[in-house]
């Protein structure tokens, strides 16, 4: 197979003003909300990376017609709630977590037989966190030991549930309430922890009635989703990577426009705040039920701190590039409460504590999280393990390390932001691309 590599280089200085790609997690529920709609719906701003087309193709194969995206616009025509058709073939959800666990509520309901596939990272992961309850509601799905495919036998009449999920999952959540759209009676979702909740957000948006109390999210069958016109603010998770290469590159300076701050999303602020990071929020405002913003982020000296356990769901993504941050602050950093990092697009845990280690770092991968030591972080090549967060992750500490940093297998970077070497050199970091056979 082709491989795609990054030689990171150290620079000594990064300035800009950049805006980042719209946010994979929005991007993905317009399409599956706008499919599912009555009428029209326009999506602006819409993240054309592999994962969000991989749920685009999917509804196409449902027999919904969805136009672009053509300058990150996208107009879906919705079939309705019962309007998708049994697609002729596997559905490919290609490396997209999030693609194969949402589909898997939305398909339980429907009243054919469906089955979900995808690339080698996504076989890996679980999805008896999504099958098991999706059971209790009455689905029928079958999984290879908790892994994908999953094979989801329609005709099945769904009844609503109260499920206390246990484990802070926005995907879990989100999938339980698109099954709970056709289930009879109520359905509640009660989360330990606060996860996004751009699903909440995306269904006001599209006039399906949710309730909200305390912790539990509460969904019925009464109503119809309503297109409607979708504005998707920039990627936190994606500007992550350049609000880290700013606070750590000595004398950088960066505003980077449009960036979603969804309150659910913006762990990666108060991390790096904590840490001693400069970084200014300016012009915030709504859009649609989204909050987005301008940041202003400048080099600060950085220590290390315990990061506190609530915080992780609100950072999930960001963590890749935050032990970064890490190896250059002042100190050791603690986290625990992560496991979940385990199983993400690959361990994020063991990816970045080897790679950290080959740069000279003192890291400690720990059952649940990660210790690390600041320190000078040096050349070297490290794995990406051909996850797009390690691999830009990566590319950031090359902007600091003593010597050039190769980061191999950064395909699937296009998955979530496929401009990110024409922004990273943009801004004066200092990316060049490789192939091998
Ligand atoms: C996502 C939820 C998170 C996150 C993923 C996107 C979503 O996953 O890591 O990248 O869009 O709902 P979990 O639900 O597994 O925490």
């Amino acid at each position: 197979m082709k491989s795609h590599h990054f030689v990171s280089s150290p620079v000594d200085s990064l300035q800009g003003d950049i805006t980042v790609p719209g946010d994979k997690s929005i991007s993905h529920r317009s399409i599956i909300l706008g499919a599912i709609a009555k009428g029209v719906t326009t999506v602006h701003g819409f993240l054309d990376g592999e994962d969000c087309l991989s749920t685009m193709q999917a509804f196409r194969n449902m027999g919904v017609s969805i136009e672009g995206p053509v300058s990150q616009r996208v107009v879906i025509h919705g079939v309705g709630k019962h309007g998708l058709e049994k697609p002729e073939n596997v559905i490919d959800c290609g490396n997209s977590g999030t693609t194969m666990r949402l589909l898997a509520g939305l398909l339980a309901a429907q009243p054919f037989d469906t089955e979900l596939t995808g690339d080698q990272s996504l076989l890996k992961r679980p999805m008896e966190r999504v099958s098991r309850p999706l059971h209790q509601m009455g689905a029928a799905i079958s999984t290879t030991k908790g892994r994908p495919p999953l094979l989801i036998r329609g005709g099945q009449s769904l009844h609503g549930i109260t499920y206390e999920m246990p484990e802070a999952s926005a995907q879990v959540k989100s999938s339980l309430l698109l099954a709970g759209m056709y289930a009879k009676g109520e359905t509640r979702v009660i989360e330990p922890g606060l996860t996004r909740d751009h699903t909440e957000r995306m269904l006001t948006a599209f006039s399906y009635p949710i309730h909200k109390s305390g912790n539990a999210i509460v969904i019925n069958a009464a109503s119809e989703c309503l297109g409607t016109d979708v504005i998707v603010p920039g990627d936190i998770s994606s500007a992550a990577f350049f609000i880290v290469a700013a606070t750590i590159v000595p004398g950088a300076e960066l505003f980077i426009r449009n960036v979603g701050i969804n309150p659910t999303r913006t762990g990666i602020i108060q991390i790096l705040k904590r840490m001693g990071a400069s970084i200014k929020i300016t012009n915030k405002r709504l859009c649609g039920e989204e909050l987005v913003a301008d940041l202003y982020v400048k080099h600060a000296p950085l220590e290390g701190i315990d990061i506190p356990a609530a915080m992780v769901p609100l950072a999930i993504d960001e963590f890749p590039v935050i032990f970064v941050a890490a190896s250059c602050a002042k100190g050791q950093t603690v986290l625990h409460g992560a496991k979940e990092l385990r199983c993400k697009e690959s361990d994020r845990i063991t990816a970045m504590a080897d790679g950290l280690k080959i740069l000279g770092i003192d890291a400690e991968a720990l059952d649940d999280g990660i210790r690390i030591n600041g320190g000078v972080i040096r050349g070297g090549v490290v794995d990406s393990r051909r996850d797009h967060r390690i691999a830009m992750a990566f590319t950031i500490a090359g902007s600091v390390a003593k010597d050039p940093v190769t980061i191999l297998h950064c395909a699937n970077v296009a998955t979530s932001f496929p401009t990110f070497v024409k922004t990273a050199n943009k801004v004066k970091l200092n990316v060049q691309e490789t192939n091998d056979a």
